[in-house]
Formats: C-alpha cells, structure tokens, sequence
C-alpha cells in the first residue's frame, strides 16, 4: 500500500480542556481514549485507532498540527525522502515520543505553515464491536457520534503552490477547484481515499485553520446533529446544506473554544485518473453552499 494511505488526526488547542472534553465526548459524541492534565485523546466509534483528535490546553484556540497516516513503514521513508528533495527539513519520532499511542513520525513544515505528521503505527483499540458476529453498532453511543474523521480545511496564502506540493511531493489528487478570475487557485480540494477530499485549501493566511470534519451516514443524521446543537446551546455556524464542490453536505458549528467543527455526508468516488472540476470565481458562492449560492461572512472567519 504505497503512500499517505488518509488523514489520521489533528491536535487542536483549546484554552478550557474539561469544557471541551465534555463538548467533544457528550454533544460531539466522540469516544475518549486517553486523558491527562493538558491532552485528551477521542476518537470516532468506529475507528480502530487510537485517535483522530487530540485537544491540547492552550491559551488559544486553532490548530496545532494534522497528520496522515502511512501503512507501510518503507514508504515513511520513501516520502521522507521525497520532503528533502523538495527542499523541506524533516525530523524523525519514534512511537510515544509526540504524545500517547503515537506511532513512528516524520514531522515537517509545509510551505503552508501548517506542521504535518506522516504517522505509521499509532496504537490500535479496535472500534468497540467484537470481531465476530458483530452487532451493526455499540449500544453505548452518545451525542452526533460520528463513525470516524473525514477531512480538514486548511487556509493559506499561496494555494497554487500549496497544491502543488500536495500532488507532486505527497502524491495527492486535485478533485476540485475554484480558480479566480486571475488564473489563481482560490480553494482545492485533494485526496488520497478516492473521497472528493481529504484537505482542502482555501486563500487566507498562512497557517489558518477552517473546520475539521467527522463522517456521518446520511442526511438525516445532519438534521439530527444540527437538534443536538439547539438542544445544547451550540453555536451553529451554516446547514445543514449541500456544497457544489464535492457534492456532499454538511452542518458547521463551533466548540466552545472557538473551533469550527463540521459533520458531513455525501460526496461522491473519484478514480485516480478522474479529471478535477473546475468552479470559476463567479460561481465560487454556488461551490461552497449550493441553496444560497453566496458565503456569509462569518463563515470566512478563520484562526491560525
Ligand atoms: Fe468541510
């Protein structure tokens, strides 16, 4: 299995770590793995890793790090190998070293300024259903409780490059783009799991971070996450709607540090030798929230 095999995790700062800990077990419904006094460790139920967010107590709220997970421990050094010819220093973690149950890292700084983790090997816990005869689900789900993470949303200065660097050095695919009237890339969207993305890249300031989204079944799930909001009190930022690009849709609203979460659905396979679609700047409204056919202005509030 050659390559990034899909995204793993991200390590999200966030300034109360009990408050978020209750939002993102109780309301998000995610599964906590792992807690100490200034990291919690959660997971999507049916993930059989050990984590697909780590919150880390901060003073601020945004992103300190995503990772991608690689299967095969050669191809961590084959795309080691690939940073440093780009011109990228790397450094090399062994299993525990950046956190618990983490797996053997190569770290880097993307031309984004977004740390990176290529992880091979974090901890397995299995997904909470017995191996065999399993039932379809635990009994024990609370809150929207997304099966397992699905993308992140990235903002960055220079998307051309950012993109280019995503599909010539890390072997992603470019699905979608909008692209200004210029010629410039506005907002891409890459994939290495035959989804319409894994990240996606959107004009703004280096090292931003937009939303991290968390899989859900279907449609009605997203109406059922949005009741889950209102019931709680959470901010709800934009949905539940369908996007142009990508085709899927979602719900977007905040944890109570400030971070823009996402559930979404839909979407649609992409073969390696698909052609992308192309929005054009005029259209970019329509791309992003289909119904409305503009982005309201909170929804381009970003933290880095
Ligand atoms: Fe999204």
């Amino acid at each position: 299995m050659s390559g990034i095999l899909r995204l793993s995790h991200a390590e999200v700062r966030v300034p109360d770590l009990e408050l978020a800990l209750a939002y993102y077990s109780e309301v998000v419904g995610l599964v906590v793995t792992h807690s100490e006094a200034d990291k919690a460790y959660l997971k999507g139920w049916d993930e059989h890793q050990h984590h697909s967010l780590v919150l880390a107590a901060a003073p601020t709220y945004g992103l300190n790090s995503l990772a991608f997970k690689v299967v095969e421990r050669s191809e961590l050094d084959r795309l080691q190998d690939r940073l440093v010819a780009a011109g990228i220093s790397t450094s090399r973690h062994e299993p525990g070293e950046l956190g618990e149950a983490s797996g053997e890292t190569v770290r880097f700084l993307a031309p984004s300024g977004h740390t990176i983790d290529l992880e091979h090997g974090q901890g397995q816990v299995g997904n909470g259903l017995p191996l065999l005869n399993p039932p379809p689900a635990p009994d024990n789900l609370v809150g929207m409780h997304p099966p397992r993470l699905d993308h992140i949303f990235l903002l960055c200065e220079d998307v051309d490059a950012i993109t280019a660097f995503f599909t010539d050095v890390l072997e992603f695919r470019l699905t979608e783009q909008i692209m200004a009237d210029d010629g410039h890339q506005l907002t891409t969207f890459l994939e290495r799991t035959h989804t319409p993305h894994d990240i996606a890249f959107l004009t703004g300031p280096d090292g931003g971070f937009h939303h991290l989204a968390y899989w859900v079944d279907e449609w009605n799930d997203l109406r059922t996450a949005a009741d889950t909001c209102a019931y709680h009190g959470i901010q709800i930022d934009a949905g539940p709607t369908r996007h142009g690009a990508t085709r899927g849709c979602g719900l977007y609203f905040f944890d109570p540090a400030g971070n823009r979460n996402e559930v979404y659905t839909g979407g649609y396979h992409f073969d390696p030798d698909d052609e992308p679609t192309t929005w054009t700047e005029a259209e970019m409204g329509r791309a992003i929230f289909t119904y409305k056919g503009q982005v309201q202005q909170s929804f381009m509030s970003v933290h880095s």
